[in-house]
């Protein structure tokens, strides 16, 4: 009996030794490759590894010949040229590239946008700035054929070099996700062609404009009562101006002059590489001033079209028609609007005015804004 029980005891024994030398087996299995990470999160908490690791990478032999090319040290190369000669390997490509997807992209970006609600937010706020007590019917010359002619060359052109430019920066980014690669890739293909090809033509339709209305844009001592009054965009005051008030000429001299002369050179060297003098790090340059002056012109010019079109009364037909109302002359422009009344244009009404066209122009009229600067 006794014996019986001491073997069905040891029997037991061994059983459960057995069970847990099996648990045993199973967890340590488990838990041994794991005491790595576990060692890397207690026992190493700076990171040793790693920085031993990379310290031995550092120290690679042939990875150090590749960084001191990049670095631009010493070596010989059979390419010989303006843009590099005894150098394996340049970071000009590559700083260019982190500019332009960093900060080019998002702050340009946002500032387009943001000047665009700023606008939309300033219309809804205040609307249309109105004629005073309403029209005349009467009107004066405003600009002639010619220069309306230039003014809208350039606004077209401003226009489609916009889109196209802004189609190559943000193409990538926006277009590609909505119209796939394949569309994308031809409609680049054309935006590229399209902005290289009207980016000359409106450099010259941009230099004829400064040369031939910088005189309307001379600064004079009642522009900074303009700017003091806030140009009268909010409230009924009327400041004074000349043929271009006080915001104008910022446009003309920022915008146009200031803004336009840098995009257009710029433009030009990105455009014409082989013209002896630029260095990859001239061209990268250029480019990145290229766009951020073109960028910094698109948002003032986006106000100028606002202020031109929806954000004016009577302020577009000056450059369609080439007429403006006499109380919108007197309104905006009031010294201007004495200056060529006293110079003899006369005012006329529409029927006068179908009438003098038939006959052709009154004697005496002569032509507007000559001394109304
Ligand atoms: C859709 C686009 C545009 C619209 C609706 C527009 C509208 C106008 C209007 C209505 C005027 C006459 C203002 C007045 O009589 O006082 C004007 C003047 C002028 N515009 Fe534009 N414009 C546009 C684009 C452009 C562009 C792209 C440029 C330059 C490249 C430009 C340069 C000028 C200049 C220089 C003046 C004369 C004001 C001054 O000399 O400061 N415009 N514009």
């Amino acid at each position: 009996m006794n014996k019986h029980h001491d073997a069905a005891v040891r029997a037991r024994r061994r059983w459960r030794s057995m069970v847990w030398s099996m648990m045993a087996i199973v967890f340590l299995a488990m838990a041994l490759p794991s005491a790595g990470y576990l060692f890397a999160q207690v026992g190493e908490p700076t990171g040793e590894p790693q920085r031993q690791f990379s310290e031995q990478r550092e120290t690679n032999p042939r990875s150090d010949m590749w960084r001191d090319g990049r670095r631009g040290e010493g070596g010989f190369t059979t390419q010989t040229g303006p843009y590099v000669t005894n150098q394996l390997m340049t970071n000009v490509g590559e700083n260019y590239r982190q500019i332009r997807q960093g900060p080019l992209m998002t702050v340009g970006g946002w500032f387009l946008v943001a000047v665009f609600l700023a606008i939309t937010a300033f219309y809804l706020l205040t609307g249309q700035k109105k004629i005073d007590g309403g029209r005349t019917g009467r009107t004066i010359v405003r600009w002639k054929a010619y220069e309306r002619f230039l003014h809208w060359f350039n606004a077209i052109c401003f226009i489609i070099l916009a889109i196209t430019g802004l189609s190559l920066l943000f193409g990538r980014t926006v277009l590609i996700p909505i119209v796939g690669h394949q569309a994308f890739s031809s409609y680049a293909e054309f935006a590229y062609g399209a902005h290289n090809f009207v980016g000359p033509a409106f450099s010259v339709g941009v230099l004829v404009m400064i040369v031939l209305w910088a005189r309307h844009n001379i600064p004079k001592k009642h522009d900074w009562v303009w700017f003091k009054e806030g140009g009268g965009i909010i409230g009924n005051k009327h400041p004074p101006a000349g043929k271009m008030n006080g915001g104008e000429k910022v446009w003309f001299w920022v915008g146009v002059f200031a803004l336009g002369l840098t995009v257009i050179i710029t433009g030009l060297i990105a455009l014409f590489p082989n013209l002896g003098f630029q260095t990859r790090e001239i061209m990268s340059w250029a480019l990145i001033i290229h766009a951020t002056a073109a960028i910094l012109w698109m948002g003032l010019f986006l106000g100028h079209a606002y202020i031109g079109t929806l954000g004016t009364e009577g302020a577009l037909e000056g450059m369609t028609r080439g007429r403006v109302d006499v109380a919108w002359a007197k309104q905006h422009h009031d010294l201007w609007y004495e200056d060529v009344v006293a110079a003899g244009e006369k005012p006329v009404s529409e029927e006068e005015l179908h009438g003098r066209q038939q006959q052709g122009p009154a004697p005496g009229s002569t032509p507007a804004g000559e001394r109304g600067t």
